[in-house]
C-alpha cells in the first residue's frame, strides 16, 4: 500500500442483459485492473434503464442479475471494490432531486445523447422528464461518493462534462462539498460484431462473455474478412478486416504481428488466422465460464454479495447526504435528517 490516499473511482453500467466482448474491452477489463490501485465503486443502474424501459420494467431485475454474474465472473472482487445496485441506495434519488433544483434546463437539453437517442429510438416516448434527467442522475451516482475518477468510453464524455459543471455550480452556491470528477477515457479499438458492424446487443451481432467455445467458433468462423482476400492467394490488410479488431483486443502483440504479416503476404489463410483468435478467446474466458456456472447455480450468494456492497455504498452516500442537507439548510430540529438519527 502506498502512503498516498487512493483516489476514488466510480463507474456504472445499465442492466441490459449479458455483457459482450465490447463491454468487456471497453469497461470491465479496465475496471478489474483499477481495483488494484484505486478505491472503487461499481454500480449497476436500474433507474437509468428505467428511463427508457419504463413500459417493460420487469426485465430489469433479470438483466441486473446477468450483469452481476458477468462482473463477479470476470474478476470484479467484492473484497476490493464496492459492487452495488444503484436503486438500492435511495440517497441517489434525493441527491438527483436536489441537483435538479440548480440545473438550468438548457444544460440538459444540449447534451447530444438526449436528442440522438430520441431520434434513434422511435418506438417509445423518450421526451420525458426522467430521460432528460438521465445525465443528472448519473452526476448524482458519481458525486455522492465524491468520486475523482470516472472510467468511461468516449460516448460518455458529455455526461462527465455536465457532472463537472454541476459540481462547480453546487460548490459555488453552497461551499466546497464535491471534487470535480475526472474522466478516465478507456481508449479501445471498436470491436466488430459478427456482421462486420460495430458490436452491439441491439444489432444481434454480439459475442457474449458467457458464450460457449462452440458458440464462439460458430460465430467467428463465418465472419466476413478483408474483402481483398477473395482467394487464399490474395494478400489482405488486417486494418481493414473486422475479425482483426478481435485480434487487436485479445491476441498478444507478437503473435498478432506475425498474423498481420502473414495476411499481407498471403502466406496464411483467413481460416488459420481466425483460429488463433478463437482459441485466444476460448482460453481468456475459461475461468470466467467456470465461475459463471457456479454463480448461476447460487443466485442467493450473488444477491448477498451485492447487498453487502449496497450497505457499504449506503454508508458513504448517507454521509455525503448529511453534509449536503447541512449546507443546503435542510436539517430540521428533531427531524429525520438530524445528524445521528437515521
Ligand atoms: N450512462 C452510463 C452508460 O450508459 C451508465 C452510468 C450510469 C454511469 N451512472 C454512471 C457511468 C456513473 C459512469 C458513472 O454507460
Ligand atoms: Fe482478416 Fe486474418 Fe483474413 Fe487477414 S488473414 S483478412 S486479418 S482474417
Amino acid at each position: 500500500m502506498s502512503q498516498h490516499r487512493q483516489k476514488t473511482v466510480l463507474s456504472g453500467m445499465r442492466p441490459t442483459g449479458p455483457l459482450h466482448l465490447g463491454n468487456y474491452v471497453g469497461a470491465l477489463r479496465g475496471w478489474v485492473k483499477l481495483q488494484e490501485t484505486h478505491r472503487c465503486f461499481f454500480t449497476i443502474v436500474p433507474w437509468h434503464a428505467l428511463s427508457s424501459e419504463y413500459e417493460n420494467p420487469k426485465v430489469i431485475k433479470e438483466y441486473t442479475f446477468e450483469v452481476a454474474l458477468d462482473w463477479l465472473s470476470a474478476g470484479l472482487d467484492p473484497e476490493k471494490s464496492v459492487l452495488f445496485i444503484q436503486s438500492e441506495v435511495k440517497e441517489h434519488a434525493e441527491l438527483h432531486l436536489l441537483l435538479s433544483m440548480i440545473t438550468p434546463l438548457p444544460w440538459l437539453e444540449r447534451v447530444p445523447t438526449f436528442k440522438e437517442q430520441q431520434q434513434e429510438i422511435q418506438d417509445r416516448e423518450l421526451n420525458t422528464y426522467g430521460f432528460l434527467g438521465y445525465p443528472l442522475l448519473q452526476t448524482a451516482d458519481i458525486i455522492i461518493y465524491k468520486a475523482e475518477v470516472v472510467p468511461v468510453g468516449e460516448d460518455q464524455a458529455f455526461h462527465i462534462e455536465l457532472a463537472r459543471e454541476i459540481v462547480r455550480r453546487f460548490n459555488r452556491f453552497y461551499g466546497e462539498v464535491f471534487p470535480e470528477p475526472q474522466m478516465l477515457l478507456t481508449e479501445v479499438p471498436k470491436l466488430a460484431g459478427t456482421d462486420g458492424r460495430k458490436m452491439s446487443k441491439s444489432y444481434g451481432n454480439a459475442i457474449y462473455l458467457k458464450d460457449s467455445p462452440e458458440t464462439i467458433r460458430k460465430k467467428i468462423s463465418p465472419m466476413v474478412t478483408d474483402t481483398r482476400r477473395k482467394r487464399r492467394s490474395d494478400p489482405g490488410e488486417p486494418d481493414d478486416c473486422p475479425v482483426f479488431t478481435l485480434h487487436k483486443a485479445f491476441v498478444p502483440e507478437e503473435k498478432r504481428a506475425e498474423l498481420a504479416a502473414g495476411c499481407r503476404s498471403a502466406s496464411i489463410g483467413c481460416l488459420e488466422c481466425k483460429k488463433v483468435v478463437i482459441e485466444a478467446l476460448i482460453q481468456e474466458f475459461a475461468t470466467f465460464r467456470e465461475k459463471r456456472a457456479y454463480y448461476e447455480k447460487h443466485p442467493k450468494l450473488v444477491w448477498e454479495i451485492f447487498e453487502e456492497g449496497n450497505k457499504k455504498a449506503r454508508e458513504v452516500a448517507e454521509k455525503t447526504m448529511a453534509e449536503v442537507r447541512e449546507v443546503m439548510g435542510l436539517v430540521f430540529p428533531g427531524g429525520q435528517s438530524t445528524p445521528g438519527k437515521v
